[in-house]
C-alpha cells in the first residue's frame, strides 16, 4: 500500500475521503505530492514562431465562435503547471496547449496503468496535475478511459478472474469516476469493445472483459459510471469506423447495433467517440460515416471526434506534398463531420508532432521512406503551425451553427 501524498490512495482510504480527497484534489492540493516528472523535451516558448495563431486566431477561439470545442490529448508530465500557477511559463508545449485548446483529454494519465500501481491502491498524481492545469487555464476536461483491453497494469493479469472481475471493474469505475465527480465534461467509459475479428455475432472483443464477465460488462461499466458521476456525459469510444473499407463498414455496423442494444436496455449513454486516426493515403471517409452520425443523432446521441490525427503511411510525396495531403484530409473530413449538428467537438490526439504516439519509438506505424518523423497534428516539432492547422481552423469556421 503506497501513500506518499493525497493523490495516492488505498481503496479503504478512498472510502471515507472520496469527497474530501476530491475537493483536495480539486484545490490542487493533491498535486503537491507530485514528483517532478522527467521532462522528455523542454523547449522555450518563442512567440515569433506562432504568428497569427493565438488569441482570437487560435483553434479554441475559432471553435468557440461556432459553438464548438477544440481540444487535444495531453501528457501532464510535459505541462509546466508550476510556471502557469506563478503566472509565467516559458515552455513551448505548455503555451501551445494553453493557447489552442478549450478541452483536454489525458493521453494516458487516467488509464488503469497510470492510476493503479497495485490492486489495492490508486495514484491520481498525474491526473491531478492535468486537472490543476485545466483549472488554472479555464479548460474543460474529458476522461479517458474507464474500461479498455489495453493499458492494464501488470498485476491485473494475475489477479482478475471470473469470480472477482465484476467487482474489480465496478470498484475501479466507482472510485475513479467518484474521485472526479462533477469535474469532467465526459468520460470514455468503454473503449474499443468491438472487434469483429474475434468472430462473435455481436462483434464484441473477447479479451479480457468479455471472457471474465460476459457481454454485460459494457452495461455494468456505464451504469457504475452514471451512479458515481451523474453529471458527466458517458461515451462509447472506438476507432476504425470512419471509411468505406469493408472491415470498417462492418465494424461501424456492429458499433451501431451495440448502441441500439444499450439504448433499448435504457443504459445511460450520451455520445459516441469516433477516434478518427486517419491515413492520408487511400480511401477517405464519406457517406457511410455521414449516415452513421445521423443514425446516432436519431438515437439522441452526440458524436465526438475524440482522437484525430492523420498519418502518412504509404505516401510517396516529399515533405511538402505529405503536409498538403494531411491538411487535405483535415479539411475534407472535418467539413464532412462538422456539417452534422450533433458533432459539438473535435480533439486531436496530441497537439504537436514533438509528442505524439505515431512518433513514439514503440509504435508500428510505418515511418516515411526517408525516415522523417510523422507530422499528423496542427503543430510540428518546432511548434510551427502545419498546413493541417489552417485546414482544421477553416473547417471550424465553416460550421454554420444555428
Ligand atoms: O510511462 C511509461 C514509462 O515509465 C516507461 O519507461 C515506458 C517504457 O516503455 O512506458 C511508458 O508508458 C507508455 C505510455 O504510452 C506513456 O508513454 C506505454 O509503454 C505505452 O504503451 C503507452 O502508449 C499509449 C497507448 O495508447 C497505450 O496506452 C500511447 O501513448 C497513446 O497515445 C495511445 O493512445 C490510444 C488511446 O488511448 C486509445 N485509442 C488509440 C490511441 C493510440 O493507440
Amino acid at each position: 500500500m503506497t501513500n506518499t501524498g493525497k493523490s495516492q490512495l488505498t481503496r479503504r482510504q478512498f472510502g471515507w475521503a472520496a469527497l474530501g480527497v476530491g475537493a483536495a484534489g480539486a484545490l490542487g492540493l493533491g498535486w503537491a505530492a507530485v514528483e517532478e516528472p522527467r521532462w522528455r523535451r523542454k523547449r522555450q516558448y518563442d512567440a515569433a514562431v506562432q504568428p497569427g495563431v493565438t488569441g482570437a486566431n487560435s483553434l479554441e477561439a475559432h471553435a468557440a465562435a461556432r459553438g464548438l470545442l477544440y481540444g487535444a490529448a495531453v501528457d501532464p508530465g510535459l505541462l509546466d503547471v508550476e510556471g502557469v500557477a506563478k503566472g509565467h511559463s516559458t515552455d513551448a508545449y505548455t503555451h501551445a496547449v494553453a493557447a489552442q485548446t478549450g478541452i483536454l483529454v489525458p493521453e494516458n494519465a487516467m488509464k488503469w496503468q497510470a492510476l493503479r500501481p497495485t490492486a489495492d491502491s490508486f495514484d491520481f498524481t498525474q491526473a491531478d496535475r492535468l486537472m490543476r492545469f485545466a483549472r488554472l487555464t479555464g479548460k474543460r476536461v474529458r476522461g479517458h478511459n474507464l474500461c479498455w483491453h489495453e493499458a492494464l497494469p501488470g498485476w491485473f493479469w494475475g489477479t482478475a478472474n471470473k469470480e472477482n472481475a465484476r467487482r474489480l471493474l465496478s470498484d475501479h469505475i466507482r472510485m475513479v469516476a467518484g474521485y472526479f465527480r462533477g469535474q469532467l465534461q465526459s468520460w470514455d467509459v468503454v473503449n474499443e469493445a468491438i472487434w469483429p475479428q474475434d468472430g462473435r455475432e455481436d462483434g464484441l472483443r473477447t479479451r479480457p472483459w468479455l471472457e471474465l464477465i460476459g457481454p454485460e460488462y459494457i452495461e455494468l461499466a456505464f451504469r457504475a459510471a452514471a451512479e458515481a458521476d451523474p453529471q458527466t456525459k458517458l461515451v462509447y469510444n472506438d476507432y476504425g469506423i470512419e471509411t468505406e473499407q469493408p472491415e470498417e463498414v462492418q465494424k461501424r455496423a456492429q458499433v451501431l447495433k451495440l448502441l441500439h442494444r444499450l439504448k433499448d436496455r435504457g443504459v445511460p449513454i450520451h455520445a459516441v467517440g469516433v477516434q478518427s486516426h486517419l491515413a492520408a493515403a487511400g480511401q477517405q471517409p464519406g457517406a457511410g460515416l455521414q449516415s452513421f452520425i445521423r443514425e446516432v443523432g436519431a438515437m439522441g446521441l452526440e458524436v465526438y471526434i475524440t482522437e484525430m490525427d492523420v498519418n502518412c503511411r504509404g505516401l510517396k510525396q516529399g515533405p511538402a506534398g505529405r503536409d498538403a495531403a494531411v491538411a487535405e484530409v483535415y479539411g475534407n473530413y472535418l467539413d464532412l463531420v462538422l456539417a452534422e449538428p450533433n458533432v459539438p467537438m473535435v480533439l486531436t490526439w496530441g497537439i504537436t508532432s514533438a509528442h505524439c504516439w505515431t512518433n513514439q519509438l514503440d509504435q508500428r506505424i510505418q515511418r516515411w521512406a526517408d525516415f522523417a518523423r510523422q507530422r499528423p497534428l496542427p503543430f510540428d516539432d518546432d511548434f510551427n503551425p502545419t498546413p493541417a492547422f489552417w485546414r482544421l481552423r477553416g473547417a471550424l469556421d465553416g460550421r454554420n451553427r444555428e
